[in-house]
């Protein structure tokens, strides 16, 4: 039997305060940066409808079973899972899968944080009027010119690092409500700027056919694990992120609405990106698939092509950086409020000795552009690698883990409380929790490591 409790952290003010958060959480690179390149490396169409298809049947469950288990256990994802796990009586071992999140967010953060590096060198690369009229080729040579250059990097990796230190160290609450509330309606209003642009390059119903009319014939097994994997990314799941910003919701929010609100907002900035991306794409002759720097070699060319397009592209990159900022903040989060807990630590001293070693696997990704380009493990540069396994394996294996303590180990009337549903509502997140979405991530890693293929 679990009890109600409340958090050692204190709570979200409003329900709008969590709201913003958990948006904040998952609306990042990963929707800007990577949904655009992953979707034009795996062929398009047909990889966006996996995804969207991801999102609705895994993603908004285990969104639930993920607010609803840290609002119960109102701890650290580490302790809430143990302190759960021992009220029900249930194997001690549940415990690791807080673990395994503290791990992922860790070695997330890593990379991610050299990639929002790049974001805040384009914020000084735009505001110093270097996109002007510039051509694809030469802004190419820029975005090379930066990751070639591992100082540079590091630079900014570092700042990147300490900027996010700062604001985990003042506690989560305090100060993110204010920077969501005005950076989602200033990156929606951007977005649509760029999607407006991208109407005038006369290759809008290109992007458009790329991006949205199915060919499943170039789907392989392996882009439908990238479609899952970035739902999970997307989303901010798999990891305890959403479930230590559950921890400080108020008793009284409906965690399915709330869900659905998250979810569609983050999905329609990454439909939003890749409209406005792709038709820039092909209007330029530039190649879809053509890795991590799409971004970064396509936008500044509408930038350096629109009026006032100095001011527009700073803002963007201004924005693109507070994106994978409140981002970021979420990534560590978990391993912070464990280490308060369980090590007696100061906020401040948690942060310094999470974002210090943050910093240095972060130097992995950093050389990985460079000095180290050559060198590769399963054919995939440390920063790949890296990334292929939080996102399309570690992520996935949590979130798989997530779903079945929701449904086969808490009991019912917990999850009943908490979610406070209708029947049928209650029943449709059930059975897409407690079977569909496990059984979709065994298929498809299974599907993926050619197993079913030899039976
Ligand atoms: N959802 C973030 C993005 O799309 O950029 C990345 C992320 C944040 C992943 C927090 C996982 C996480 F726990």
């Amino acid at each position: 039997m679990t009890s109600k409790r409340s958090s050692l952290h204190g709570q979200w003010s409003s329900r709008w305060a969590f709201i913003l958060a958990a948006t904040g959480s998952a609306v990042g690179l990963g929707n800007i940066w990577k949904f655009p390149y992953i979707t034009g490396e795996n062929g398009g169409g047909a990889f966006v409808i996996v995804y969207l298809v991801c999102i609705a049947c895994i993603g908004i469950p285990l969104m639930m079973a993920e607010i609803l288990i840290g609002r119960r256990g109102r701890r650290s994802p580490v302790n809430t899972m143990r302190t759960l796990a021992a009220e029900g009586h249930h194997h001690p071992a549940w415990q690791y899968l807080g673990w395994t999140g503290v791990l992922a967010g860790f070695l997330i953060l890593s990379y991610y944080s050299v990639v929002a590096g790049w974001a805040l060198a384009y914020v000084f690369r735009a505001a110093g009027g270097l996109f002007d009229n510039a051509t694809g080729e030469q802004i190419g040579e820029l975005f090379t010119a930066l990751i070639s250059d591992p100082e540079r990097l590091l630079a900014w990796h570092t700042i990147f690092i300490v900027m996010t230190m700062i604001v985990v160290s003042r506690g989560v609450q305090s100060g993110l409500e204010k920077a969501v509330r005005f950076l989602m309606p200033g990156l929606f209003l951007l977005l649509a700027m760029l999607v407006g642009y991208a109407m005038s390059t006369g290759s809008f119903t290109e992007g458009m056919a790329f991006l949205f009319s199915p060919d499943f014939s170039k789907l392989s097994s392996a882009s439908v694990l990238v479609a899952m994997g970035h739902a999970f990314f997307t989303l901010s799941l798999g990891m305890g992120a959403i479930m230590v910003y559950g921890s400080y919701l108020p008793e009284d929010t409906s965690i399915a609405q709330t869900s659905i609100i998250i979810a569609a907002a983050d999905t329609l900035v990454a439909l939003m990106a890749g409209m406005a991306i792709f038709p820039i794409v092909f209007a330029h002759g530039l190649e879809p698939g053509m890795g991590s720097g799409l971004i970064f070699q396509t936008l500044p060319i509408a930038f350096g092509h629109m009026p006032g397009g100095t001011f527009f592209g700073t803002l963007f990159f201004v924005l693109l950086v507070f994106a994978a900022w409140t981002s970021a903040i979420s990534l560590i989060e978990p391993a912070v409020a464990w280490l308060v807990e369980n090590r007696g630590m100061t906020r401040v001293m948690a942060s310094a000795w999470a974002g210090l070693a943050t910093w240095i696997v972060g130097l992995g990704t950093v050389f990985s552009f460079n000095l180290w380009a050559e060198r590769k493990l399963f054919g995939m540069s440390f920063f790949d690698l890296l990334d292929f396994a939080t996102a399309n394996i570690i992520l996935p294996l949590g979130g798989l883990f997530i779903a079945l303590f929701a449904t086969w180990t808490l009991s019912r009337r917990v999850t009943k409380d908490e979610l406070k549903l209708g029947r049928t509502g209650y029943q449709l997140w059930y059975i897409l929790t407690r079977y569909v979405a496990p059984l979709a991530v065994i298929v498809i890693f299974l599907n993926v490591t050619g197993l079913l293929e030899l039976g």
